[in-house]
């Protein structure tokens, strides 16, 4: 079997050690030849780097292992790009999320003005990696799940709209699928999604068993009697519980279709806001959580020299899905997957050059996307504002447009208020100086 060369951007990530043990677990369906961890942050990425070297020594010998600083050593002759960079760090991810808080506003990684903050980091940096990465590697694939994966596969798309091996993809749909497993106590790998949206904003019509039995109105009669939980609840902390669990809510107000859990904070702005406590928000919880404890983990290991009695990673649904992506696309599964892509049709009321999230065949050619054919005014009336915004977002960054960046925020659900808008904007562009580009008044073109 063909021996992959696969390169992880973003190597310093908590997430990583969790892909390192996917890509271990599958080394006999999906074998490497080389791995590189590369990453802008030297001494985060040595942490993680030096654990790998452990964990590979006694699961993976023979691989040709590598963390490096250096485009060119991680990026030449590569097969596979893996991509889970975040600019600004778990420091701007706080601060996206708190500046909206301030002015009674959802402050969040990817959704609302938290989500418009994070987009305008992240472009730069990703049109930056595909450029270095062509020059070293023409014909690599790129995964990517780089958040906000709705803004960056919009960039993308308008500067490598021809360039058919780049996929943005989210783990979150795959959550939620083992998630109904867990609930149906099936095995999750057997459903047959139907799904449309946009990312982070999305709904599950039907989903078939191997038997052509749409298993939704169950999931939605056990959802409405006894609650939902993430696969992996246990490990989980309590700001996710409570994200699972307000599908209850949604699936009363909005029966049709179970929805993407990030819908919550469109359908419920003021509700959330309350809830969210605006010293203490999902950054702080996985500062103190997530990334000590992987840190820490792996530091012990590295000291230690040997992962004996470790427990650096409780939930590889993330890494899973990385790798089984890959081995899809590798192998020519055409296993069945949700990803990103642009409509042409897809969604037939919906305009073509919008990025959408729905379900695909995903073989060695890319994805082959399923359409859904026409949706409800509401979803239709939800989508389209969404996409405005992100749209509008993208352009304020190309342009360099003040308005645009203004208009963006106040079509967002989230914000509405255009003097809200204003406020938090200008806050936001203080914060994020040397992140984005600088955005001038009076540029905007219609
Ligand atoms: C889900 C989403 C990702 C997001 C992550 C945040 O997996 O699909 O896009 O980045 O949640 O998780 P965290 O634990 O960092 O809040
Ligand atoms: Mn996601």
């Amino acid at each position: 079997m063909k021996k992959y060369n696969v390169v992880i951007v973003g190597g310093g990530s908590t997430w990583t050690p969790g892909l390192l043990q996917s890509l271990t677990k599958n080394k006999n369906v999906f074998p490497l030849n080389r791995l590189v961890l590369f990453d802008i942050d030297a001494e985060r990425q040595k942490i993680i780097g030096e654990y790998a070297k452990v964990l590979f020594k006694e699961k993976y010998p023979e691989l040709d292992f590598q963390y490096t600083t250096d485009k060119e050593i991680a990026y030449k002759n590569m097969d596979f790009v893996f991509c889970q960079m975040r600019t600004g760090g778990y420091a701007m991810r706080e601060l996206d999320e708190k500046i909206p808080l301030k002015f009674g506003v959802i402050g969040q990684e990817t959704c609302g003005p938290g989500g418009f903050a994070y987009g305008m980091r992240s472009i730069r940096d990703m049109l930056q990696m595909i450029e270095d990465v062509r020059k070293y590697s023409p014909n690599a694939w790129i995964l990517n799940y780089t958040n906000p994966a709705a803004i960056v596969a919009e960039a993308i798309n308008r500067v490598y709209k021809d360039d058919k091996r780049i996929l943005n993809i989210c783990d979150q749909p795959v959550n939620l699928l083992r998630s109904y497993g867990r609930l149906l106590d099936m095995d999750p790998y057997e459903f047959e999604p139907v799904y449309f949206g946009l990312n982070h904003f999305g709904w599950f019509t039907h989903l078939y068993d191997k038997f052509g039995n749409d298993l939704v109105p169950k999931i939605k009669e056990i959802i409405k009697r006894q609650g939902f939980k993430p696969v992996d609840a246990e490990q989980r902390d309590q700001s996710w519980l409570d994200t699972y669990s307000i599908v209850k809510d949604m699936l009363e107000d909005f029966p049709d279709y179970l929805p993407n859990t990030y819908l919550q904070y469109y359908y419920y702005p003021e509700y959330k806001v309350k809830k969210l406590d605006p010293n203490y928000t999902r950054a702080n919880e996985v500062m103190d959580g997530r990334e000590k404890r992987v840190f820490a983990e792996c530091r012990l290991v590295a000291e230690k020299g040997t992962t004996a009695g470790s427990s650096v990673v409780h939930n590889d649904a993330h890494g899973d899905m990385i790798v089984e992506v890959a081995e899809s696309i590798a192998h020519n599964k055409n296993r069945i997957y949700i990803i990103i892509t642009e409509n042409n049709g897809l969604i037939s009321n919906i305009q073509d050059d919008a990025m959408v999230e729905v379900a695909a065949i995903l073989g060695v050619n890319g994805p082959r996307p399923f359409g859904v054919g026409k949706i409800g005014t509401f979803y239709k009336g939800l989508m389209e504002q969404q996409l405005a915004y992100e749209k509008l977002t993208v352009d304020a960054y190309f342009e360099q447009s003040y308005e645009k960046a203004l208009q963006a925020l106040t079509l967002n659900r989230t914000v509405v208020d255009a003097k809200k808008a204003r406020k938090i904007l200008d806050e936001l562009i203080k914060a994020n100086k040397g992140y984005w580009p600088e955005l001038k008044k009076g540029r905007s073109k219609k």
